[in-house]
């Protein structure tokens, strides 16, 4: 199939990207490189051997999307472009509404216009927001998500959604991705956050490889075994073989879907400290701080109906994702930036 991946140079979708190539699909990709390195691309090049055409531009640009859409047969559209950074969404609400939800209305105009229904939306977990009973099941949302961040998503969800009750053509995935970690075994690609991270893995790391002096553990008097922060984290390439199994279903299935993609496992703060200093063989400098605002205890996902529909299951472990982080990490101490 041809797919367009939005966002396709980021972390999460250059390894789709990778898999959709080594799957055999033909890809396109539009990134506006706000958020990522034109060197993510050229590698997963080096590693697959595949060309693929790239479109440097905004999916909020209307008559980009045209232009793409005429000039490929596309089959099916994975949905990575937009903003991330949950703090920041706090500080700049707009920005927020206007590239996530903004950008995807735009992008599934175009979608329709060109007769394109196949599109496969990065969701993410925060639309759980505060809860009590896990593991969440797709249905467990509640009114209100946790920050300006979560509600885009949500909002693109229900737009979506509503897409599907409006033109049966329409064929929706939404995925909702737990604590995605972990890069391409080559340690070639892997995720390269601008300035200071602010989610666990990528912080550890930086602090593992010399860039930080120690790590924040955000809390340790949350009601867990062991005071710290519960997530369910999950191998960027587990995410990736969820993509190419969502695409597949999309190709049998119209209508509209939810599925989270996580393991349905969940590591404290601590435990990923102690896995990390197993694999480095060297202590992380750590110090307890007070918790973060709007965290969250504990977080972690019943998968099963990703495995039911999708056929899909998350494969690897803790080990294995912070032994190819770190490889991602040791080889690349600055990121792409070498
Ligand atoms: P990322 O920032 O690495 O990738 C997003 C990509 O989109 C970047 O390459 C960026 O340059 C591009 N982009 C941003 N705004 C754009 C615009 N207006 N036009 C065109 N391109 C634009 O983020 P990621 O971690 O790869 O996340 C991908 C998607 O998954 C995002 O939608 C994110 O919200 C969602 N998600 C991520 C996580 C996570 O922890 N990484 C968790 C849940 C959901
Ligand atoms: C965060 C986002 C969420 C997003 C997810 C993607 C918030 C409030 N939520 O989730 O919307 O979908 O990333 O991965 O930002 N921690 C530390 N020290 C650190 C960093 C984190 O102790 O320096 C702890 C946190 O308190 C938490 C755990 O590590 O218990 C995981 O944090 P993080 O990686 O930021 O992910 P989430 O907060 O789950």
């Amino acid at each position: 199939m041809k797919l367009l991946l939005t966002g396709g140079a980021g972390y999460i979708g250059s390894h789709v990207l990778l898999s959709c190539l080594e799957a055999g699909h033909d890809a396109i990709v539009l990134d506006d490189f706000s958020n990522s390195s034109r060197e993510a691309l050229t590698r997963v090049e080096a590693l697959t051997g595949r060309h693929f055409s790239l479109y440097e531009g905004d999916i909020r640009d209307a008559t980009m999307l045209e232009q793409i859409f005429k000039d490929n047969k596309i089959d099916a559209v994975l949905h990575f472009a937009g903003l991330k950074a949950v703090g920041e969404s706090v500080q700049k609400p707009l920005d927020y509404y206007d590239v996530n939800v903004g950008g995807s209305v735009t992008l599934a105009k175009a979608m329709a216009q060109a007769g394109v229904y196949r599109v496969v939306f990065s969701s993410t977990a925060s639309v759980y927001g505060d809860q009590e009973k896990m593991p969440l099941t797709e249905e467990n949302v509640p009114g209100e998500a946790a920050s300006p961040y979560a509600r885009t998503k949500r909002m693109v969800e229900q737009v979506f959604e509503d897409l599907c009750i409006s033109d049966q053509r329409w064929s929706v995935a939404i995925l909702r991705y737990f604590n995605p970690v972990g890069a391409h075994p080559s340690g070639q690609i892997g995720e390269d956050p601008l300035g200071e991270p602010a989610n666990l893995a990528p912080f550890a790391m930086q602090v593992a490889v010399g860039r930080r002096q120690s790590l924040a553990v955000f809390g340790d008097d949350y009601p867990t075994p062991d005071g710290t922060g519960v997530r369910d984290y999950i191998h960027v390439m587990d995410l990736a073989e969820g993509h190419l199994a969502a695409v597949n279903f999309l190709t049998k299935n119209s209508g509209f879907g939810v599925w989270n993609l996580g393991t349905g496992r969940g590591h404290s703060v601590l435990d990923v400290v102690r896995e990390l200093e197993n694999i480095t063989g060297k202590p992380l400098p750590k110090r307890i701080a007070s918790r973060r605002p709007g965290d969250t205890a504990q977080c972690w996902a019943d998968p099963s109906r990703a495995a039911t529909d999708l056929g899909w299951k998350a494969k690897r472990g803790l080990s294995d994702m912070l032994t190819d982080h770190w490889r991602w990490q040791e080889q690349n101490p600055k990121g792409y930036n070498k």
